[in-house]
């Protein structure tokens, strides 16, 4: 392993259940490798069904007293989560580059937009406000308080694992909820060390488990049990629907955060400059490994040769490398087979019409290099159109009006992120309104922000996460109606 953490005690391999790290005997171990060199970084405990149903009865436990707690408390402890996580920054930020593949500088990105969740959701905490409802009877007053939903489960994915744990984590136990976590295989290392922050921060034995392994037996195990009163899952729409599936037997809530198609629009008078870094910006972050990547961008005529042009000149000038290198803002992608997709969408294209302008192969770094794409004459018969590619190619298509591009971005299952660019203020309401997306960038490709709605319009989930509704999704409401109180005599 080439890292040097200045805290190696932060690189953990063990299962962490009840406060506990725990490496049970002649348990199999699964190698975490680094994408950039094939390199193992660590051999982690590979979590079964016990140690799943093990960490949910850790969590019950902890539950009755994590919930008692004043919010005052549990706010404190997760603002000390943050301030570790921050006073760790670096130690992180190797990790995760190690372990996922990103450039370092969007590493530090993520785990500062990571902890800024516990910031928020601190505060938050000290929110949760019911209601006194008027009353229909004399002698009655009539409440509505709200309470931590139970035991938590989480499952995340390897895409951004610094940020969609603490996304989750932060309001669950802000609410005073317990959770039992399955990151992501290809990028547990992260979730262990937010453990380990977690537990020195001062959270209890059992409020914050987490347990590597497969999704067939540790990931199963969470979205059935009884005792788990809520599921919340970032990942594909196929994964969702089949643990939204699992999850109905025992009526559990559930939030997905799914699959995306987002169309990028730039009109006539876009602003070519902030369109060119806004696409850049949504299209190559993480290398096009997120949800809210753009994945289809809709050109009008009369800018659209200059635009493609532009956009082209500024992929071809991306560095590709080993994201701890300096000034690499192009990684190695998660895996082969996110190369083997990427070169699926590309020479399906271009068997239908479309062009490169730049890139459209592996790049010869050999390995998960992918050479940053642009396609130009995309049309919607295309694989790229309707897939998520998830990976850094860029197809461009061409639209005439602004009704044309809303119907064109519009027709697909998915309704994550959308953007547009323009400098008409009129259309930014009309094309702002019109587009069936949860999140919609209007002359930006980065929205993201803890103390925001993040979260997705049909296929593309269920639920919200940040800002003022992230914490609903941790509670239930009770209504409490009391009778007989006597008038003053
Ligand atoms: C994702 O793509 O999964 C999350 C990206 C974000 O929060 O910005």
């Amino acid at each position: 392993m080439s890292m040097t953490l200045t805290d190696p005690t932060l690189l953990r391999a063990d299962l962490h259940i009840d406060g506990q790290w725990l490496a049970p005997a002649g348990r199999p171990r699964f190698a975490v490798t680094d994408p950039a060199t094939g390199a193992v970084v660590a051999d982690v405990v590979k979590g079964n069904a016990d140690d799943a149903r093990a960490a949910i009865a850790a969590a019950d436990a902890a539950l009755p007293a994590w919930r008692a707690r004043p919010a005052k408390e549990r706010s404190q402890i997760l603002r000390r989560w943050h301030d570790l996580i921050m006073a760790n920054l670096e130690d992180l930020a190797q990790l995760l580059t190690a372990e996922q593949g990103k450039p370092i500088a969007e590493a530090r990105g993520e785990i500062a937009y990571g902890a800024a969740f516990y910031d928020w959701f601190a505060d938050e905490a000290r929110r949760i406000y019911g209601d006194v409802i008027p009353s229909y009877a004399a002698d009655r007053r009539l409440f509505a308080i709200r309470q931590p939903i139970g035991v938590c489960a989480a499952i995340t994915p390897w895409n951004f694992p610094m940020a969609m744990i603490p996304r989750k984590a932060a309001p669950a136990l802000a609410a005073g909820c317990t959770m039992v976590l399955k990151p992501a295989s290809a990028t547990p290392l992260s979730a262990l060390a937010l453990a380990e922050l977690g537990a020195r921060a001062g959270l209890p034995a059992g409020v914050f488990n987490v347990v590597p392994g497969g999704a067939a037996e540790v990931g199963d195990v969470l979205a059935t049990h009884p005792t788990v009163r809520k599921l919340t899952f970032t990942g594909s729409t196929e994964v969702g629907r089949t643990l939204m599936a699992r999850a109905s037997a025992t009526i559990k809530k559930v939030s997905l955060e799914l699959g995306g198609n987002a169309p990028v629009i730039v009109f006539d008078d876009a602003d070519l400059d902030a369109a060119i870094a806004g696409t850049i910006a949504t299209k190559f972050r993480n290398m096009g490994q997120t949800c809210v990547c753009a994945n289809r961008i809709y050109v009008q005529a009369g800018i659209h040769d200059r635009f493609v042009a532009a956009l082209a000149a500024a992929v071809a000038a991306m560095k590709v490398g080993n994201g701890v290198d300096d000034g690499v803002n192009q990684g190695p992608l998660i895996d082969m087979a996110a190369v083997e997709k990427c070169e699926a969408h590309v020479s399906d294209a271009l068997a239908k019409g479309a062009r490169i302008v730049t890139g459209g192969a592996r790049h010869a770094l050999g390995g998960s290099y992918f050479a940053p794409t642009v396609l130009a004459d995309a049309t919607e018969d295309m694989l790229i159109a309707a897939e998520e590619t998830f990976g850094p190619v860029a197809p461009v298509f061409k639209f005439a009006t602004e009704a044309e591009a809303v119907e064109r971005a519009n027709a697909t299952e998915y309704g994550l992120a959308a953007y547009f660019f323009t400098t008409d203020a009129a259309r930014i309401w009309r094309v702002g309104e019109a587009l069936e997306y949860g999140i919609i960038g209007i002359n930006t490709g980065a929205t993201s922000y803890e103390g925001a709605p993040f979260g997705g319009w049909k296929e593309s989930g269920i639920g919200r996460e940040g800002g003022r509704t992230g914490i609903e999704e941790f509670l239930e409401t009770k209504y409490l109606c009391m009778a007989g109180i006597a008038p003053l005599a």
